[in-house]
């Protein structure tokens, strides 16, 4: 099985998650961490199963993951099955109910990923997570690395 986990990053920590997952799943055959700046289109080929995320920025993915996914042509990803992540602030840890209500109107950035994979063809195989970090630069809070390696176990 070919895996590519694709992921975009301000700060690093998007980075740090998408190697845990890689790791989680070398077991299960061949595996690239790629950055998105960093991948083409031609990346894709030969791909079976694609893990992309992002960190969430105002409630969206960074611009250069989101424009890598839609100049994916219109079922470039039939065949191919799919999930997405990413790493945000956890809202209740900083106490604001301003903020809380907002991220309710507005999501996170791995439910848009996850619908763009699936409009470009893919099967999705898990539901979008998110993984937290402290403070905006990071760090991770503690065990966000496994639980994104226990994540990426559930694809069979
Ligand atoms: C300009 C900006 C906007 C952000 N907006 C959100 C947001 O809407 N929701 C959220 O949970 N975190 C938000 N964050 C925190 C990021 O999710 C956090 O910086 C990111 O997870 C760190 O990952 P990275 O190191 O891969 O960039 C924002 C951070 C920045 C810098």
């Amino acid at each position: 099985m070919n895996i590519l986990i694709l992921y975009d990053t301000a700060f690093g920590n998007t980075g740090q998650v998408a190697q845990a997952i890689g790791s989680a799943l070398e077991d299960r055959g061949s595996v690239r961490v790629l950055k998105v700046s960093e991948a083409s289109l031609a990346d894709l080929q030969g791909v079976d199963v694609l893990i992309a995320g992002s960190p969430t920025q105002a409630f969206q993915p960074l611009k250069g993951l989101t424009a890598f996914l839609k100049s994916i042509p219109p079922g470039g990803l039939k065949g191919m099955r799919a999930a997405a992540f990413d790493t945000r602030v956890d809202v209740q840890a900083v106490g604001s109910g301003f903020l809380t209500l907002m991220v309710k109107l507005f999501g996170y950035a791995a439910e848009p990923i996850s619908r763009m994979l699936k409009s470009k063809g893919a099967e999705i195989l898990l539901q979008p997570e998110g993984f937290f970090v402290l403070d905006k630069e990071g760090p991770l809070k503690d065990g966000e690395m496994e639980r994104a390696a226990g994540w990426a176990r559930q694809i069979s």
